[in-house]
């Protein structure tokens, strides 16, 4: 019971997971912002780029597909009924994630932070918000279907902890310079 929505959570949910991780290493370029400033800080700040932000968007529909692919056997040796992403869902997890970091990052220099400040809460779940909102925005019928309560609450507990894994994990590798 438990171990199939955690099952169902991290599936749904990869398209959204791996977004930022594929910005990290793609990471580079023209700023979104152009190096603009408002009230005298950064609109958003070097962090968030063009690139990043196209390279993490699609390696989370990639992912998307990818996953449907697999969905077949690998919901059959687990015994759990799996969701199979539509295509606008996984655009919507995917760029919803890249659109949640970049309105942290907009937070972030509002509240004075400079980049690669640590802004504990936000960092964990700003992607997490950004993606379901944009599914539940753009793809209503699937992601009723698919994240009911009880897979948000997992979605809610998971999430942190994988991030602040990953984080540590990519900071130790020398791929990111804070690991948050
Ligand atoms: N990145 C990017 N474009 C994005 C998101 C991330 O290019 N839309 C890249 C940047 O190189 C960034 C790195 O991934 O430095 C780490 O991402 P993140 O921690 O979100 O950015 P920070 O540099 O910490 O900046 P901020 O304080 O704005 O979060
Ligand atoms: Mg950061």
């Amino acid at each position: 019971m438990i171990g199939s929505l955690v099952a169902t959570a991290f599936w749904a949910m990869l398209p959204a997971y791996v977004p930022n991780n594929f910005a990290v290493l793609a990471g580079g370029g023209r700023p979104i912002d152009g190096g603009r400033k408002w009230n005298g800080s950064r609109v958003l700040g070097d962090g968030k780029t063009w690139r990043g932000t196209a390279v993490g968007t699609a390696a989370g529909l990639a992912i998307a597909l990818g996953l449907n692919a697999l969905n077949e056997p690998i919901s059959g040796a687990l015994g759990v009924e799996l969701p199979a992403f539509e295509l606008h869902a996984a655009l919507a997890l995917a760029f919803g994630a890249m659109l949640g970091d970049i309105g942290a990052s907009f937070v972030k220099r509002r509240s004075g932070r400079e980049r690669g400040a640590a802004f504990p809460g936000l960092d964990q779940l700003d992607f997490v918000v950004g993606a379901l909102l944009s599914a539940f925005i753009v793809a209503p019928g699937w992601a009723l279907g698919v994240f009911t309560l009880p897979v948000l609450a997992v979605i809610l507990v998971m999430t942190p902890v994988l991030h602040v894994t990953t984080n540590v994990v990519a900071y130790k590798l020398g791929l990111k310079n804070e690991p948050w």
